[in-house]
């Protein structure tokens, strides 16, 4: 049986798990957040003590991390449980954004990942967002969407997001700057790195409402995969 798959790929706050994470629950497909893989590895490393970029120990104690992506029966929320403990909630904060953008850099990780993702694309319709789904874990992806906004308007949703989620602490300036790093780190890294690929549709979010996404993407994926 033909499964469909739509790539939403783009730089950090573009709006990527919000809209696809909704387009999927109005589409019946399983929502697919492969950052929040990269942040469970980086967790596991941070949790044994071992930095982003320590290829070695990282070589070391890869085949300790077991991931696996749990859905919510009642709600089809994303969980995600590192070594049969849920850590959704823990691999959220500013700190594991930093260490899963340098940990996937290494191609070991990204080779590691890659089958999971793939498989769960095999066996599923899925929305899957993050930054090389349409230019390497799903190069055949019936859609594909290139989803971004300014920096700008990145960072002001994310204070937006912090601050519902209690946290005043961060300042405009260094969310900023956070996301300009990590926009830097996550499109020149050697392998497979964040870029919009000639099949990719942009999608401008700066100006649009998430209601106006929805509908322009839902438009576009309806014109190729059944609903
Ligand atoms: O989507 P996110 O912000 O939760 O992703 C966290 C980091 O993981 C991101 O900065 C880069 C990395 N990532 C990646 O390299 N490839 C993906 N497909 C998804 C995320």
């Amino acid at each position: 049986m033909k499964h469909y798959s739509v790539a939403i790929d783009g730089p950090a706050g573009a709006g990527k798990s919000t809209i696809a994470k909704r387009l999927a629950r109005e589409l019946g497909y399983y929502y697919v957040d492969t950052g929040a893989i990269y942040r469970t590895l980086g967790y596991f490393f941070h949790l044994v003590g071992i930095g982003p970029k320590d290829i070695d120990g990282i070589t070391r104690l890869i085949d300790e991390c077991v991931i696996e992506i749990v859905y919510d029966d009642e709600d089809g929320s994303q969980h995600m449980f590192l070594n049969e403990v849920d850590v959704t909630e823990d691999i959220r904060s500013p700190e594991m954004s930093k260490i899963a953008s340098d940990i996937s850099a290494h191609k070991l990780v990204r080779d590691t990942l890659l089958e999971m993702q793939r498989d769960m694309a095999r066996k599923h319709n899925v929305i899957m967002d993050g930054r090389d789904i349409g230019s390497v874990v799903l190069p055949r992806a019936d859609v594909k969407i290139f989803l971004t906004a300014s920096p700008e308007v990145r960072a002001q949703r994310r204070m937006e997001e912090l601050k519902a989620k209690g946290n005043t602490k961060e300042t405009f300036a260094k969310v900023l700057k956070e996301i300009n790093d990590r926009d830097y780190n996550d499109s020149h890294r050697a392998v497979a790195p964040l870029k919009q690929t000639k099949n990719h549709i942009l999608v401008d979010t700066s100006e649009m409402t998430v209601d106006e996404v929805i509908e322009t993407l839902k438009k576009l994926v309806l014109e190729k995969c059944e609903a």
